[in-house]
């Protein structure tokens, strides 16, 4: 009505009067989109002025993409030019939002269009769309881009208003026909001064273009370069299935990251958690999906997470009966330590997506729950602060990036082949190694990430995100426009690798130090072994008779548990058909390691922990940590409680003992006789190694009660 006119036109005066540029730019967004805000954003950061049409509105534009529509962007830009039908210094820009980031500024737009010398000026591509036959009646160009692109239009006002006021269509039919109608009319092209930016002077469509571009990295800005036409463009637009491909350019232009500065927008809008008056509650979401080592470490590690207990609920999907005994002893152990505690065993049987449904529909019904926090069991978490960086951090969706150890594998992908499968982005490998710091737009997540409790009652209440279209379990979380980000600001954890986890073992874990070296030094190896090479921690109790931590307390228990679970321990007998001849001079009470088939295992042991040692207390003696007798003894006054003088088949012998003084034995100890030196008090975890010949005849003194277990290798024999 003319009314409404009457107060538009008013309202835009004013915004005009403020406008030192006579540069205004107008958009349609019914909705508060990640991409609408990312839009916003770059055009704040360029000082553009921008108006806002149509929010709130619903949606009647159709499905844009999939089929044709978007009228009702055509009707609301028409609704509005009325009122600035009359401004004729105004130069006016329209553009996409959602899908769309300013590379440049308004004095370089204005300049640009200034210097393509028409009234106004579409964007280009090189796809016709919608409809192909239109092709023919397009002018035909000498080189640069053909079609006509409805995502960005400049012009002088009352010339875009010449345009739109022919608009008397429907809300969904689509815009960019009408745009392309006007243009092909070689009349109305002329008496309304059109033409293409097909240069992508000023416009980028990315679609079908993806090749031609590159970023251009600045000191303080980042721009998108098109190499084709050696242009910089100001608005870079990811239309058709380039969003995510826009969305990796966003994570740099216009100021994101740059190599002088780092990230510019890491600290916007983070939340300050020593501020309110509680902390949040979370929902913790446990997949067990498969045999995973280092799983009673895994539930130790969420124990320690500092964040209040009676914050967290915690809700496991095991489906794995192997892991039963290990979430059983979890659960007996601290029951009462969080909120709640719920576990769906592998006797519902459900499949992987099911039970990651069911984790966030847990979150989504429970309207206090906050945040939801989803966590694989190959995921070690050693970043205590974990789940309050991921909060301050205050994103809808976000991860904390974990890498396997010494990998280029991690928890996200960088980008999406077409048909949505991994692809490597050009800054991937830069993310995983910490080259680039930041928090990340990607494509795809996995393993562990944190949702908004919020974001699933609004932009995720679809459920069942997990079970759609057939995907990966994993796969489907990426497909719904929420812009989910990774972190690497800090350093969070690492993957484990559950490849290879033969189960089949009493102690299972003992035989992962080829496959997950670091879980496996953290468990078995002393916590003070590092010390021998940092401080000298070490003793010598006997010349030329080193002592040094190297077992943690776990490995000592496994090893003896290991042992007696085979339970067929030799007896002492000097007829031994396990070693070549088949006679033991001076035989002991024990199980090899080939045995229980850790032999190989074992031999890694000692090349990468006993060989360091060696090197330092015997410079210039290079082992080739070779052995063939590896064993543990077993000392007890039932059956054999001492070994007489002898010496061993080794260069140097290590001897590690395997349990406690006092606690699991009396008595026990190792004598060495050309030294008269005795030492009575061995230490559990800590090993002697030796000189084995000539100068070390040794015995192994009575046990006088209980059992004494130490672990044996003859080195280099
Ligand atoms: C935007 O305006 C502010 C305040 O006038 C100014 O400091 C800033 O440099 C401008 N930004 C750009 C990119 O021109
Ligand atoms: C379009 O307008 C410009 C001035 O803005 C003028 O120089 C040019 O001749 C016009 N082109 C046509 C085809 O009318
Ligand atoms: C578990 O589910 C699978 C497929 O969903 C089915 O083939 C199988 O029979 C089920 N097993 C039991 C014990 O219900
Ligand atoms: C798992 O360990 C058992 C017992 O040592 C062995 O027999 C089996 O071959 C192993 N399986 C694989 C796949 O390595
Ligand atoms: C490591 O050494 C320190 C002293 O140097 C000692 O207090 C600590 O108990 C040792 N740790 C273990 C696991 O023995
Ligand atoms: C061996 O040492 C013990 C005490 O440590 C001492 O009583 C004994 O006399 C020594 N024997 C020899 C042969 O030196
Ligand atoms: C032997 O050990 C057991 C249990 O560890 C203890 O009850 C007993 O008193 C010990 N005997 C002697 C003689 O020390």
């Amino acid at each position: 009505t003319t009314v409404d006119v009457a107060i538009l036109r008013c309202r835009f005066r004013l915004l005009n009067q403020i406008v030192s540029k006579k540069l205004l730019v107008l958009t349609v967004a019914t909705e508060e989109t990640d991409g609408f805000h990312r839009f916003m954003q770059s055009a704040r950061y360029f000082n553009y002025t921008v108006k806002v049409l149509g929010m709130g509105e619903a949606w009647k534009g159709g499905d844009v993409g999939r089929s044709i529509g978007g009228g009702q962007k055509v009707r609301l830009l028409k609704e509005a030019m009325e009122a600035l039908a009359d401004q004729e210094d105004l130069v006016v820009l329209s553009v996409d939002s959602y899908d769309l980031i300013f590379a440049g500024g308004p004095e370089e737009i204005l300049r640009k269009f200034q210097q393509a010398n028409h009234k106004v000026l579409f964007a280009a591509e090189g796809l016709i769309w919608p409809d192909k036959r239109l092709a023919d009646k397009y002018p035909s160009i000498r080189s640069g881009k053909r079609y006509l692109n409805s995502g960005g239009i400049i012009g002088y006002a009352p010339y875009i208003n010449r345009v739109v006021s022919q608009w008397n269509l429907h809300d969904n039919d689509d815009d960019q026909l009408f745009y392309t109608k006007i243009y092909l009319d070689p009349l109305r092209r002329e008496t309304l001064n059109m033409t293409l930016d097909h240069k992508c002077q000023i416009f980028q469509n990315l679609n079908g273009a993806v090749d031609e571009v590159l970023l251009k990295f600045g000191t303080d800005r980042v721009r998108v370069r098109n190499t084709v036409y050696d242009s910089l463009p100001v608005v870079v637009h990811g239309n058709g299935n380039t969003k995510m491909y826009l969305n990796y350019m966003a994570n740099y232009v216009p100021n994101t990251w740059n190599y002088e500065h780092g990230c510019s927008h890491c600290d916007d809008d983070v939340v300050d958690l020593s501020q309110l008056k509680e902390y949040p509650n979370v929902l913790v979401g446990v997949f067990i999906e498969q045999p995973t080592p280092f799983l009673p470490e895994f539930f130790q590690r969420l124990l320690t997470l500092d964040y209040p207990k009676d914050k967290l609920k915690v809700f496991v999907h095991n489906n794995e009966v192997y892991h039963e005994k290990h979430i059983q002893k979890f659960w007996e152990e601290n029951r009462n330590v969080f909120n709640s505690f719920k576990v769906v065993g592998p006797e519902e049987n459900l499949s992987q997506g099911e039970a990651r449904n069911m984790g966030m529909d847990l979150c989504r019904k429970d309207t206090t729950c906050a945040y939801y926090f989803s966590i694989d069991s190959d995921v070690m978490l050693t970043n205590r602060q974990t789940l309050k960086l991921l909060i301050e951090q205050n994103r809808k969706i976000i991860g904390p990036l974990v890498t396997r150890h010494s990998k280029l594998w991690s928890n996200f992908w960088g980008a999406l082949s077409l048909d949505g499968y991994y692809a490597r982005s050009e800054d991937y490998v830069d993310i995983v190694q910490k080259k680039r710091v930041g928090v990340w737009n990607i494509p795809y997540m996995a393993h562990v990430y944190m949702v908004k409790g919020s974001t699933l009652r609004n932009e995720l209440k679809e459920r069942n995100y997990f079970v759609l279209e057939k995907l990966d379990p994993d796969m489907s979380l990426c497909r719904n426009g929420v812009f989910m980000y990774i972190t690497n600001r800090h350093d969070f954890g690492r993957l484990i690798s559950t490849a290879n986890y033969n189960i089949s073992h009493y102690n299972n874990d003992l035989w992962q130090i080829y496959e997950n070296p670091v879980d496996w030094k953290e468990k078995y190896i002393h916590k003070n072994y590092s010390k021998i090479f940092t401080e000298n921690y070490m003793e010598e109790p006997c010349p030329d008779v080193f002592w040094f931590p190297v077992f943690s307390e776990k490995a000592c228990d496994e090893i003896v548990g290991e042992m007696e679970h085979y339970g067929t321990w030799s007896g002492g007998r000097h007829m031994d058909k396990r070693i070549a001849g088949g006679y033991e001079t001076v035989p002991t009470d024990d199980i090899h390691m080939k045995q229980i088939g850790f032999d190989k295992e074992w031999l890694h042991f000692i090349r990468e922990f006993i060989s360091p040692v060696t090197l330092k207390v015997f410079s210039g003696y290079y082992t080739k940590g070779y052995a063939v007798m590896n064993f543990v003894v077993k000392y007890t006054p039932e059956r054999q409680a001492y070994l007489r003088p002898h010496h061993d088949s080794s260069t140097f012998t290590i001897n590690i003992a395997l349990n406690n003084k006092d606690t699991d034995f009396q008595g026990g100890g190792c004598r060495f006789h050309r030294y008269n030196c005795s030492i009575n008090s061995p230490r559990k975890g800590w090993s002697f190694m030796h000189p084995g010949r000539l100068t070390h005849l040794h015995e192994g003194l009575p046990t006088t009660n209980g059992t004494r277990y130490i672990a044996v290798s003859f080195i280099d024999p």
